[in-house]
């Protein structure tokens, strides 16, 4: 009998193990095909930012925790690097995998490329064009380190295209990749919680609500920019309740006197979600903002438009079919905007993020390859 296709499924983020569980799920249908081993790297450690996303999407338990913590983008990614190569040479393996943008899935694709190792990046041809975001910078290097690019929708795929990676033929390598349009594997494990969902399970608010998060670094880093993004949820707080569960980057950032102006205007501050009670309030919500592309895409799947406090957003399609609008830092904006969905919400939203069957895609074009 053949040996099984040793595939690292590599997570670090909380993203990521949203990504991760549909693929791994599809695995651990082919045993005979696959042997996964799950590694976190530890980029995310707290209880609600990573174990709860393992118990309630039902992924096994990572077989490595690299336990690298949070420190600088150099330290971070570096210490990510060192224990994954170690850890490829060690247990001899034939594919890894890694999901989006973050230092995770850097460190990961450059130690599996040095090491001739096919890197498979899940979520490819994504670009804001601003390569001041630690993210985009991640993201075009994995890329251009990958041998096959699953690409959510066709306008990644030409995006890739127009950076020179294209679908080449087999024997694929990053000099000859496989470029191929998966659909959006979120849709794969929105659709997958949905089955077993009970919002009666969770306090949620019968009166219209805003959904808010912010983590990005440009954002809540930097004083005005958080500032101006808050004083417009202070605002619109007046209007709609706003429950805004806290990232810790966002939390260590927000003054006294900020929270005070929040909580005093009726806004909810409450520590982060899991992803079924986060997905019961989005389901619930009338409106979200946000500058997480993956809250985005989920918003789009229960059809809620996003105000998108960024002056660019990853997902082109949401933003030309009028479902969601980018305001950058500006509270006008931000509250004008938030205010005529409130009073109008766009009604259409075209399937363009594939059909939920992602996982099951981008498992048969890796097996393909080992035939
Ligand atoms: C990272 C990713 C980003 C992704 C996001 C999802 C990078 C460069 N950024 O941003 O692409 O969208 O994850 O959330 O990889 N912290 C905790 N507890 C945790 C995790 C983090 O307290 O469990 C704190 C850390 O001390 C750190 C801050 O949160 O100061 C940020 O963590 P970090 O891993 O640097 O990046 P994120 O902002 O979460």
């Amino acid at each position: 009998m053949k040996k099984p296709i040793r595939i690292v499924n590599l997570v670090g983020a909380r993203p990521q193990f949203i990504k991760a569980s549909a693929l791994s799920r599809e695995l651990r249908k082919r045993p005979d095909l696959f042997e996964e081993i799950i590694v976190h790297s530890g980029q995310h450690y707290d209880e609600n930012m990573s174990d709860v996303f393992f118990e309630e999407l039902e992924i096994p338990q990572p077989q490595y925790h690299l336990g690298v913590g949070s420190s600088s983008h150099a330290e971070q990614t570096a210490k990510i690097l060192k224990r994954v190569e170690e850890l490829l040479l060690e247990r001899k393996v034939d594919v890894l995998v890694v999901y989006g943008d973050t230092n995770t899935t850097l460190a990961g694709a450059l130690a599996a490329a040095k090491l001739n190792i096919p890197v498979a990046h899940v979520e490819a041809g994504l670009r804001s064009h601003n390569s001041r975001m630690p993210e985009e910078v991640n993201r075009k290097l994995t890329d251009h380190a990958s041998t096959w690019l699953f690409c959510p929708t066709q306008s990644a795929a030409n995006l890739l295209k127009a950076e020179g990676i294209s679908n080449r033929s087999a024997p694929h390598s990053p000099d000859s990749p496989a470029v191929v349009v998966t659909g959006d594997i979120m849709l794969d494990v929105a659709r997958w919680a949905s089955e077993s969902a009970d919002p009666s399970e969770y306090n949620i608010p019968s009166d219209p609500f805003i959904l808010c998060t912010l983590h990005r670094d440009f954002n809540v880093d930097n004083p005005e920019r958080l500032d101006a993004i808050l004083k417009g949820m202070t605002q619109l707080s007046a209007t709609a309740k706003v429950i805004f569960p806290v990232h810790p980057r966002t939390e260590k950032h927000i003054t006294e006197e900020q929270r005070e102006a929040l909580v005093n205007a009726g806004c909810e501050l409450v520590a982060p979600m899991s992803y079924r009670t986060l997905n019961a309030y989005l389901n619930a919500c009338s409106l979200v903002v946000s500058d997480s592309g993956g809250l985005q895409k989920e918003a789009y799947f229960l059809q809620k438009p996003v105000v998108i406090p960024r002056p660019e957003t990853e997902w082109v399609e949401m933003v030309q079919n009028g479902t969601a609008a980018t305001v950058d830092a500006i509270t006008e904006r931000l509250v004008e905007q938030s205010l005529e969905w409130l009073n109008n919400p766009p009604s259409e939203y075209p399937p363009v993020y594939g059909n939920g069957q992602s996982a099951v895609v981008i498992v048969d074009a890796i097996a393909k390859m080992f035939e």
